[in-house]
């Protein structure tokens, strides 16, 4: 006979969670649910219930025999969900970093031939291995710091062999690795030195796009001057939307080109950047169902203003936060340096900032179904924090709070004593 195996999380100080199965907008960011000494009972990989420990051992799934992890009076939150990175690349850039201190920008190193130019050289050099096991090495870090589900992007190749030898490296890593993996085609990156950008664009829909889809459910293009228009950006997303692709985009990272307000129009799962969104392209994110991704690690990094998080959740966006995790703009993927930002720097609150890494980054890779919340029949992805208070998470600033992470049920890490 099959057996499920019932685990039970006591002695917990409080579990701290945003609530539903979908992205959560404006005001209601700031509600979340506390539990004091609250309990979780785990069936397989999914989470049975959660609840006040009086519940618990009332439950009917509740037995002498479950497994207990004991949380030892500390607080558990929802596993950390980073919905944009750009992890499997090959190379590096730490000269064009220090240009970047001296002065330099980002899209001038760009349009010179460096930048992403730099690392699709070095990523279309790199041996399948290679990717992987830096890639590997990459995911058992943000392991560490609480991640249990990673969005990956391709768009290192800008041809049909590289962007197929990222996709499929995300693959086996998302079968070989603990974390689970939701995979971007990112082909419109930038345009390939050998290109335009309309005859890229083309290229891309008509003999790319196609043979990807078995291996990512969105598709992304940098929307950005200089790199590809708002008229392109649209062209290329129209066509994956037919092919059955999710859509995002890079949005107005550095000039307010539209890309939010494209983003709404064409019902994206979520715009990315926004640090130079306009106040329509704000108005209309928040009448549309797409998600608000901020990335205050490249604001930081590339030393910009940040975006507007405040004026976005009070307009009445879902915003979620992520790290862009990339060799270029933005080569950290340090949560506690996210959410350290993003309270301090974007005037995001503690709540607002727990949603917008679980709930609302869940829904920006369109999993909030599954994940992103501590409540019965989600995935048992949780994260036993140092402190007994989650605030720690933000007050210890950019310090790493997590002791323990639960992976589909299962204790997958434990932090040094
Ligand atoms: O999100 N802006 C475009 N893509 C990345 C940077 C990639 C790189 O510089 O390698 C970003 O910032
Ligand atoms: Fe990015």
């Amino acid at each position: 006979m099959n057996h499920s195996t019932i685990k039970a999380i006591i002695n917990t100080a409080q579990i701290v969670t945003p609530m539903g199965t979908k992205a959560v907008k404006g005001a209601f960011m700031e509600e979340i649910k506390i539990i004091e000494g609250g309990a979780v009972l785990i069936k397989d990989d999914e989470i049975a219930f959660a609840g006040t420990k009086e519940e618990l051992v009332q439950h009917s799934d509740f037995s002498d025999d479950a497994e207990i992890i004991d949380a030892a009076g500390k607080s558990v939150i929802p596993g950390f969900v980073d919905s944009h990175t750009h992890f499997v690349f090959g190379g590096y850039r730490p000269g064009e970093f220090m240009e970047r201190l001296a002065g330099a920008s980002y899209l001038d190193i760009l349009k010179k031939g460096g930048g992403i130019q730099r690392t699709v050289k070095s990523t279309r050099e790199s041996a399948w291995d290679e990717l992987y096991d830096s890639g590997y090495q990459r995911l058992t870090s943000m392991l560490a710091q609480g991640v249990t589900t990673v969005e990956g992007k391709s768009g290192y190749g800008l041809d049909l062999d590289t962007e197929l030898k990222q996709l499929q490296v995300m693959e086996k890593l998302n079968r070989d690795h603990v974390l689970d993996i939701q995979p971007t085609f990112m082909g419109a990156h930038a345009i390939p030195t050998e290109s335009d950008a309309d005859e890229y664009v083309d290229f891309v829909i008509e003999k790319v796009l196609p043979g990807m889809k078995a291996l990512s459910v969105f598709c992304d293009v940098f929307c950005e001057e200089g790199v590809f228009s708002v008229r392109q950006s649209e062209k290329l997303l129209l066509s994956a939307k037919k092919l059955g692709y999710k859509l995002k985009i890079h949005a107005d990272e550095m000039i307010p080109l539209g890309g939010a307000e494209l983003a709404a129009a064409i019902g994206a799962t979520s715009a990315d950047h926004l640090l130079a969104s306009s106040d329509e392209g704000i108005i209309q994110l928040a009448g549309s169902d797409t998600v608000a991704t901020l990335l205050p690690c490249t604001a930081f990094c590339l030393g910009k203003p940040y975006a507007n998080a405040r004026h976005m959740i009070d307009s009445g966006c879902a915003v979620a936060i992520a790290t862009d995790y990339n060799p270029g703009s933005c080569y950290t993927n340090s949560i506690p340096l996210l959410l350290a930002l993003a309270v301090i720097n974007m005037k995001m609150t503690a709540p607002e900032a727990l949603t917008a890494i679980t709930l609302n980054a869940a829904a920006a890779i369109d999993k909030s179904d599954s994940i992103g919340s501590i409540q019965t029949g989600k995935k048992a992805d949780l994260v036993i924090l140092k402190e007994a208070d989650y605030r720690f998470l933000f007050y210890n600033t950019a310090m790493n709070q997590v002791d323990k992470v639960i992976k589909n049920g299962k204790v997958v890490y434990q932090a040094p004593i």
